[in-house]
């Protein structure tokens, strides 16, 4: 959540450009709003009379470039965010960048300061003035207070800058990543705890964000920090490594290596190294398609055929640990907790191994069964989701082991785990996840395939489920799905019911539906309806049935049964076509492989139904790609 963009280096003539390209690109992680400031001590054309070149707007960057119109901003130094609202609502006033009291200081954050009314008061009590109701502007109003304590006069040096945002940190509690600016010291100082940040070198530039992607289109050189630490980024001095683990603060240059990339031990290739995955992902575009989610929906036949062709050593070093360890524990947030869910049935069916499920948000409150040699197994496209990462300190608080299944090269989690397994899905752009989700599935079924001694099997079902997927594309699925889309947007209602394998199934249905449509859809195991969820069924309320070609197949039809005698409308998606169904979507059977199939009709219809209720499906309100907050 709220993405960060910084600059420091070679004068641009318009250093708009480069922020409302790059914000864009961090978009993803928020869109409240979005803000950039440059901070060039030297006057520009476009500079408002009493401060920097600030310009913020509500709602998504193309609001802002409106804003930013003509204005031609040259620079050499600024900041830049996208953001998630946390606290105080969706205002200009409260949008990042956020000024000191004399406007010199300006800052952008992620994260949440725990302790910020405590401190906001004692510097209102001291005479600043705050203009935003955020966390965030307390640090703008430390940082300045600092640096007046320890300096008789307005000038100041970088290094004197960087340990007043070092003092201004450590006072902060929470999970959180600052990126301060000084017009004074011409500097960037930033550090982090918890929440993500990268600096990214391309000989013109250092560049600092959020987010690796977001390097990706400037630099393939990035130095990764990690919590605790930071870097001072100045005009015409190279980057400094700040360490803010102690109350001194340690400042040492980043080390050069032979090859003339920069490097320390921080530098982005040694976490990777884990995986196959060598370079940073790749910029994504939406090609050809209108949306990244009809795009990212498409393109999971090949993701099915690039996991099924996965490198066999990590897959049976990492199918060892689970066999090795005393206690498996799965975990991860939102869609990736279905896939984690669905791997508890694949292990029981075809690695007769109980493993143990958590959602990420809940895993630390059972802590207390992990040991030396549990294991935990987390699972997340961004590698940055707070509560995926909080189970995982979690149990390295335990010495427990931990292997992460991650799409993102480089990410947190990657660089917390003790074995990653990369997702190959490539970059996922739409805030609402498709083929991380059928990547995640795909990984788990080889996993539990390989544990059960049947890698080949398991990569042949793989391969099957990619050309089922392919042959689905190439036969009129989408036309069949936004054809039900129009029957179904005007209703209120849905739900979606599934069993054994495609239980999990069920629920990320219903996620999808409701993420991008704002249908209010819910997913049950068939079996429960019986337990009161029938109550809701009216007629002519539209229920989704999973009902695949295996030992659930009788109950889940039975299900359907009960509910349209109640008046439901059933759309049932399988390999047959049943008299109950009122719809039928046809997929085919591919053995365990078959959720990964199934869930993707579900996908179109979430998709097509956010079209005919005219909403943005790659921007669902409310929501960001990455929850890096608790
Ligand atoms: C839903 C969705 C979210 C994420 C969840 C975890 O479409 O995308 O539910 O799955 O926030 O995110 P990752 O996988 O990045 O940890």
């Amino acid at each position: 959540m709220c993405g960060i963009l910084g600059y420091v280096g070679e004068r641009q003539d318009n250093l708009a450009t480069f922020f409302l390209e790059g914000l864009e690109r961090l978009e993803y992680r928020g869109y409240d709003s979005a803000g950039f400031a440059v901070l060039d001590r030297n006057g520009h054309a476009g500079q408002p009379p009493n401060g920097l070149p600030l310009f913020k707007e509500v709602g998504p960057v193309g609001q802002l470039a409106t804003k930013v119109g003509r204005s031609q901003l040259p620079g050499s130094i600024g900041i830049g965010h996208t953001r998630w609202a946390t606290h105080g609502g969706v205002t200009v006033a409260n949008a990042h960048p956020h000024l000191d009291c004399t406007g010199s200081i300006v800052v952008v954050h992620n994260g949440i300061i725990e302790n910020y009314q405590s401190l906001k008061q004692q510097l209102l009590d001291r005479g600043h003035r705050f203009t935003s109701d955020t966390d965030t502007e307390v640090v703008a109003h430390l940082v300045e207070e600092e640096l007046a304590s320890a300096n008789d006069t307005p000038d100041y040096a970088p290094s004197d800058f960087a340990a007043a945002v070092h003092r201004a940190f450590r006072q902060l509690h929470g999970l959180n990543a600052i990126v301060v600016g000084s017009t004074e010291a011409a500097s960037l100082a930033l550090f982090r705890l918890g929440s993500p940040l990268a600096v990214g070198l391309n000989g013109v530039a250092a560049l600092v964000s959020s987010d690796l992607p977001a390097l990706s289109a400037y630099t393939d050189r990035v130095l990764l920090l990690d919590d605790g630490e930071g870097a001072l980024l100045t005009l015409d001095q190279p980057p400094v490594r700040l360490d803010a683990r102690s109350d001194t603060l340690k400042q040492q240059h980043f080390s050069t290596r032979r090859n003339g990339h920069l490097g320390s031990a921080r530098q982005s290739d040694p976490p990777w190294t884990h995986s196959a995955c060598t370079t940073p992902p790749p910029v994504a575009d939406k090609g050809a398609y209108p949306h990244f989610m009809l795009k990212e929906i498409h393109e999971q036949a090949e993701v099915l055929a690039r996991i099924a062709a996965y490198p066999a050593a990590p897959i049976s070093t990492a199918a060892a640990m689970i066999e090795r360890a005393f206690g498996t524990y799965f975990t991860a947030c939102g869609t990736a907790s279905y896939a984690a869910l669905e791997a508890t049935y694949l292990f029981s069916h075809l690695a007769r191994k109980h493993v143990n499920f958590a959602v990420g948000s809940e895993f630390y409150f059972l802590e207390d069964f992990l040991v030396p040699e549990s294991l935990l197994v987390a699972a997340s496209q961004s590698g940055e989701t707070m509560d995926t990462i909080e189970a995982v300190r979690a149990a390295k608080r335990h010495d427990s082991q931990v292997m992460a299944l991650v799409n993102v090269p480089g990410s947190s989690l990657t660089r917390l785990a003790d074995y990653v397994l990369d997702l190959y899905a490539g970059p996922e752009k739409a805030v609402v996840s498709t083929k991380a989700y059928t990547a995640k599935l795909g990984v788990f079924l080889l996993l539990a395939y390989t544990v059960a001694g049947e890698q080949a099997p398991g990569r042949a079902v793989l391969q099957q489920a990619s050309v089922a997927l392919s042959d689905l594309f190439s036969n009129g699925l989408d036309k069949q799905l936004r054809r039900l889309a129009g029957e179904l947007a005007a209703h209120e209602h849905l739900f979606t019911i599934g069993r054994d394998v495609n239980y999990p199934t069920a629920l990320e249905a219903a996620l999808k539906i409701k993420e991008t449509s704002y249908i209010h859809a819910e997913g049950f195991a068939g079996g429960e309806l019986k337990h009161g969820v029938i109550a809701l069924i009216e007629d002519g309320t539209p229920c989704i049935v999973f009902a695949a070609q295996d030992r659930s197949r009788a109950a889940v039809l039975s299900n359907a049964i009960e509910m349209r005698s109640r008046g439901a409308t059933i759309i049932g998606i399988g390999p047959e076509r049943e008299d109950v169904f009122d719809e039928y979507v046809h997929v085919p059977d591919v053995g365990y492989a078959s959720p990964i199939v199934s869930v993707v009709p579900a996908q179109l219809l979430a998709y097509h139904l956010a079209i005919e209720r005219g909403l943005n499906p790659d921007k669902p309100r409310n929501l960001a790609k990455s929850v890096t907050v608790k």
